[in-house]
């Protein structure tokens, strides 16, 4: 049986990582995007490539839902992404119309399907995709860890001057200014960082993973899309797979971590029925107050949404 995963939104991270699933052979891909032309294109573009790049997995594109009908997983990374000296925060209005209207048109032909959430800012746009779809919180979660902790990963290999695969970061919290990045659960190669590193250099990573997207948005004049788009394959690829993989991920929290009602990243295990557990682990009083806050930031967002 082959996957299919729609992905909504045919832009930076939408194309990429309608690229990238392709290319791996994980599923057929439907890309979707308002614009004319472009869905269409794109994945015009990407099929001429498949025999140079040896793939047989089918990308289609379209500005109808038609073609996402039967999707095991739906990627939605419809809407506006950041400009220099905009917060995530800033989308919100303009991000909640569009994910709601993608949430309503996608469900009906795939009414089995897992929702991945990337628009931001993130944590609001999978809680508009929750209230709009009613699904349980096992199949509406956020991609924004794995992001969040690649950099990190990367920031430790370069660091340290040891292979990217050695590494394990750990954060936690919004998608936001406050996040949580948590050294002391970041290895190489199972050596907890403050062990490798002195205090003063953990905390130039913790602060550049923190402001990694904004370090980006100066460069590029708008939001990151290699990393991102790998961070939310390798979901689909633990969901599709059904691998029980523990990835960090924006999930909608019942009384974990002590919090309920709201969507923060926290490490959850992912396999074919969507986040199927989360991942408590005990945290000392300067974490907790961390991730309350950031809890806080989240929930302010939450009481101006109009779902
Ligand atoms: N969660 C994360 O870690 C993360 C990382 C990077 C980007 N993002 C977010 O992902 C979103 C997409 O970023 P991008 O760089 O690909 O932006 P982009 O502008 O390149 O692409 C967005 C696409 O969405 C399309 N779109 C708009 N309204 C639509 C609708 N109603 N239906 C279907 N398609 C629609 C646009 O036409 C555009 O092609 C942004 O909100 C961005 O902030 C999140």
């Amino acid at each position: 049986m082959r996957h299919k995963v729609t992905v909504v939104g045919a832009g930076n991270v939408g194309a990429t990582a309608a690229q990238r699933i392709v290319e791996k052979e994980l599923a057929d891909v439907a890309l979707i995007d308002i614009v004319e032309g472009v869905p269409q294109g794109k994945a015009l573009d990407i099929m001429e490539s498949a025999p140079v790049e040896k793939f047989d997995a089918r990308m289609t594109g379209s500005n109808g839902y038609e073609i996402t009908a039967g999707s095991d997983v739906v990627v939605i990374t419809a809407g506006l992404p950041r400009k220099p000296g905009m917060s995530r925060d800033d989308l919100v209005a303009t991000n909640e119309g569009i994910v709601s209207d993608v949430v309503r048109k996608v469900l009906p032909g795939s009414p089995n399907a897992i929702l991945i959430v990337v628009s931001n800012p993130l944590d609001a746009m999978c809680e508009v995709a929750r209230r709009v779809s009613k699904l349980p919180r096992e199949r509406v979660f956020g991609m924004a860890g794995v992001l969040d902790s690649a950099r990190m990963r990367w920031f430790m290999a370069e660091a340290l001057g040891v292979s990217v695969e050695n590494t394990h970061a750990f954060v936690l919290g919004g998608h936001g200014d406050t996040m949580v990045p948590l050294p002391r659960f970041s290895t190489v190669a199972g050596i907890p960082l403050p062990e490798l590193l002195p205090k003063e250099k953990i905390d130039a990573i913790v602060k550049r993973t923190r402001d990694g997207g904004a370090e980006i948005v100066n460069l590029l004049k708008t939001s990151a899309w290699y990393a991102p788009s790998s961070a939310v394959v390798e979901m689909v690829d633990a969901v599709l797979k059904d691998k029980k993989k523990i990835l960090p991920c924006a999930a909608y929290l019942q009384g974990e971590y002590g919090m309920r009602d709201v969507y923060l990243g926290v490490p959850v295990k992912l396999g074919r029925g969507g986040m199927e557990q989360v991942i408590e682990i005990e945290l000392t009083g300067e974490e907790a107050a961390a991730l309350g806050k950031s809890a806080e930031a989240v929930r302010e967002l939450f009481r101006i949404l109009k779902v």
